[in-house]
């Protein structure tokens, strides 16, 4: 049976109770309107853990003043319905007030990753996730906690602050879940119209497209970004970043030369089609189709 807690401290008495009787316990942080990406880090979740805990709560503090806050799409009966079918033992719901209670001052910041990527247009985000993951850690204790590549940034500040205050959890990363046309899921498609959902998947075939030039040979990663940003915008995307990082640092790259590939090389994107701001990335390998069906690797 599928429990629902809704204070920190019921969410934490469980938790310790399962780890007291030698159970593996697993997280899986979201902020609901739960599509097949979710279910996806839940299975995962299941396979790695005795007993798996989805935590839904839209965070106030990793939005900007100008952000979607107040039209974040929630649905809580569908989420329960769909963790129910997946097996869920327990699902955590605090309110605002559970995790941000009056007076609480503590919040979680990181020097140098935010410096990068989305952190620069939004300069409030990743302190906000930083903050709720931590207390989210602290509630849990999970053995093992899953997060999405799709959030590529965001999974390596929780890797970063799970071990920089020692937390004894291992953070596992899931593949992300796409529409049939490549689209990445995720809870903002919704707010797309018909129109602009048919142009988004100009993300994932840029992205295609950009580990075929890579595999072809191109090393400028400056002319590349060029081509990729052209690509995006002829399909009416506006372009907030496109860059080519070092999958640790987030530095971008000058070249994408063997040696960067090796040490691991993303491409990665910020674009508003509309008011929705979605974000993709993927790993440049020297094989042009890993993951990218021919059909969608190369669109004129
Ligand atoms: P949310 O956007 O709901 O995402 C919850 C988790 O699902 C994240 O780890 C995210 O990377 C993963 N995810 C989203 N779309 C995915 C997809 N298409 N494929 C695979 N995984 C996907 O990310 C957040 O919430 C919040 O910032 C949170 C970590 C919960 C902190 O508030």
């Amino acid at each position: 049976m599928m429990e629902v807690a809704r204070s920190s401290g019921e969410a934490q008495r469980r938790c310790l109770a399962w780890r007291a009787e030698g159970l593996r316990v697993g997280l899986v942080p979201t902020m609901g309107y739960l599509h097949e990406g979710h279910l996806a880090l839940v299975r995962l979740a299941r396979e790695r853990a005795d007993r798996v805990v989805v935590s839904i709560f839209v965070n106030p503090t990793q939005f900007g003043p100008d952000e979607d806050l107040a039209h974040y799409p929630r649905d809580e009966a569908g989420d329960l319905a769909k963790l129910e079918r997946t097996g869920v033992d327990l699902v955590f719901f605090p309110s605002r007030d559970e995790l941000y209670p009056p007076g609480h001052e503590t919040t979680v910041s990181l020097a140098r990753l935010p410096n990068h990527l989305c952190g620069l247009s939004r300069p409030v985000h990743f302190g906000g996730v930083a903050t709720v993951v931590t207390k989210l850690l602290a509630i849990c204790l999970p053995q093992v906690a899953v997060f999405g590549e799709k959030d590529y940034q965001q999974l390596l500040v929780i890797r970063k602050l799970t071990r920089d205050l020692f937390f004894p959890t291992e953070i596992v990363s899931a593949p992300t879940v796409r529409e049939p046309d490549g689209l990445a899921m995720s809870s903002r498609n919704a707010y797309l119209s018909a129109d602009e959902r048919r142009r988004a998947r100009v993300l994932f075939e840029t992205l295609c497209w950009a580990r075929a030039e890579v595999a072809r040979g191109e090393r400028d990663s400056r002319r590349l970004g060029a081509l990729m940003r052209q690509r995006i915008e002829s399909r009416g995307g506006v372009v907030d970043y496109v860059a080519i990082v070092d999958h640790e640092t987030l530095d971008e790259l000058e070249r994408i030369d063997p040696g960067a590939l090796e040490r691991g090389a993303h491409a990665a994107l910020a674009v508003r089609f509309g008011a929705t701001r979605l974000i993709d990335n993927l790993l440049l390998t020297s094989q042009a189709d890993r993951d990218c069906p021919a059909g969608r690797a190369v669109t004129r």
